[in-house]
């Protein structure tokens, strides 16, 4: 570690700038935990870091993770007072004073510490894991009534025509309060209207040649007789799917059913956010929360004014890493326990409010290693890093060296992902708005990586491995990979 680093400022920045907020996003193995973690081991050895740790929170989203920066904070710090010959051990003391966890049981700890006056569980029994909460949901299932008011009844049995009741569960299961509530409060229009007039036209009007001419014909019969049904009958009436894909069948019927469908995703909406509210009032009782229900509760407690400024004159410090994983109200929390008294809810970064303090806020993540997915959407991440680059909240740092990949490997990364990762790609883009205009993009810009100074050259090659027979079993088709990769290994 002895040799300079081209990016070696940011990294002292980071690690000295106490009175200063900082957000980095840099590449994989680029140090940034590493970062918080000398960050931390200075602040142990610094006069004052004592008091300063012990209301600081160090916190990811996963609890490996969590579990991983404690270590390596010691372990850092560890390292510094050999380097020091310090002898003491005070400073391990003190770092022992900071909250290091995942972000859920950092919110159980502020709705444990304040959420008494406001009447919410002191102890829930925490149910973790994919599993469990599976198991909870389907217990909530099996004693649910299933009786829903958010629709009258002729409207819950329309939907029932087309749609069955657990269409809606997957939706159900996993809105937020705030959602479920508005989308039970929304409905849909009072009865569906009908499939599209227009499009039956188009459809009916349509021609095939060859063996696509059957196929329509069916299509066609099966389209008016579905409105005559529609119309006619009161029974249970699924969707109609078009047969093979002549006169461009697919996108005929998506018009002709479009009126019917939007209507369906309303009621369901309505029925979903019924539901999804009934099952966290279930969990109140039983007193029990998902990891959601924690960040909920913390939440809760941050909307009553008098809690929040009290938490906020506690002065925590917010060190987190991984922020991509982060979601919209994790980050709320992390962030309104950090700004000045007084400052309204909800407005930084987006009503440009005032930021954190100065020195209480820092978080390091990498877009590129974030999945997309609607809990933490990157785009959020990227919204905090956008107030930083302003400087408004805070400054950003860039790391460019990965200490990670052998040079080689960083030479063809930087070639070939700027173009993968790129506007160009359609796939990078997500279902546009509204017809005609363009998809929002999913994907975040590439960022160059640089090698450290003591990263290996490595080699980058093109296997030349054929392809097994079709239909050859994935263990045989794997076998027959790695004899091929072994005999190209053996040959160089
Ligand atoms: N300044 C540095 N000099 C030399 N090696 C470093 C430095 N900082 C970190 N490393 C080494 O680089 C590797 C990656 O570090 P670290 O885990 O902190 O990266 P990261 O950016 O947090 O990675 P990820 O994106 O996976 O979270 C580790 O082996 C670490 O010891
Ligand atoms: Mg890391």
């Amino acid at each position: 570690m002895s040799e300079p680093l081209p990016d070696q400022a940011a990294r002292d920045r980071f690690r000295d700038g106490w009175d200063r907020n900082f957000a980095v996003s840099a590449n994989a193995g680029s140090g940034k935990t590493t970062a918080i973690s000398e960050r931390l081991a200075a602040l142990a050895l610094r006069e004052g870091g004592a008091e300063q740790l012990r209301k600081t929170a160090v916190v990811t989203f996963a609890r490996k993770a969590a579990a991983q920066i404690g270590q390596r904070a010691r372990a850092v710090l560890a390292r510094r007072l050999a380097e020091a010959g310090r002898t003491d051990l005070a400073p391990l003391d003190h770092l022992e004073r900071a909250f290091f966890g995942t972000i859920h049981s950092f919110c159980l700890l502020l709705a444990q510490r304040h959420g008494q006056a406001l009447g919410l569980n002191l102890n829930p029994a925490v149910i973790e894991g994919a599993d469990m909460e599976e198991a909870l949901w389907e217990e909530f299932l099996e004693q649910d009534a299933m009786q829903f008011a958010a629709l009258a009844p002729a409207q819950i049995e329309a939907f029932l025509r087309h749609a069955p009741l657990d269409s809606i569960f997957g939706l159900a299961r996993d809105l937020d309060r705030g959602t479920a509530a508005r989308l039970r409060s929304a409905g849909p229009a009072a009865t569906p209207p009908e499939p599209s007039g227009a499009a039956l036209s188009m459809i009916l009007a349509a021609k095939s040649q060859g063996k696509g001419a059957e196929s329509l014909k069916h299509n066609q019969e099966q389209a008016e007789e579905w409105r005559r049904r529609f119309r006619a009958e009161r029974g249970f009436l699924p969707l109609p799917k078009p047969q093979g894909t002549a006169a461009n069948i697919g996108e005929l019927y998506a018009a002709y059913l479009a009126p019917v469908k939007a209507w369906l995703a309303d009621a369901g909406a309505a029925l979903a956010g019924e539901l999804a509210l009934r099952y966290r009032a279930w969990r109140f009782d039983r007193g029990v929360q998902t990891y959601a229900d924690q960040v909920e509760a913390a939440l809760a407690v941050l909307q009553d004014a008098v809690t929040l400024e009290r938490i906020r004159a506690e002065g925590w410090r917010v060190v987190l890493d991984e922020a991509q994983d982060t979601d919209p109200q994790q980050f709320a929390v992390l962030v309104e326990i950090t700004r000045p008294p007084g400052a309204p809810l909800g407005t930084w970064p987006a009503g440009r409010g005032a930021g954190p303090r100065p020195g209480h806020f820092c978080m390091v993540g990498d877009g590129q290693q974030s999945i997309y997915s609607s809990r933490a959407d990157v785009r959020n991440f990227q919204k905090h890093l956008e107030a930083f680059a302003r400087g408004e909240g805070g400054e950003r740092l860039t790391f460019d060296v990965t200490f990670r990949a052998p040079q080689a490997v960083i030479g063809l990364l930087n070639a070939t992902l700027p173009a993968a990762f790129g506007p160009g790609r359609e796939h990078n883009r997500g279902l546009p708005p509204a017809d005609g205009a363009a998809g929002p993009r999913l994907q975040v810009d590439y960022e160059p990586l640089a090698a450290g100074p003591r990263n290996e050259p490595g080699a980058v090659a093109v296997l030349p491995v054929a392809p097994a027979a079709p239909r050859t079993k994935v263990e045989a088709r794997l076998a027959a990979e790695v004899r091929q990769v072994a005999a190209w290994k053996e040959s160089q």
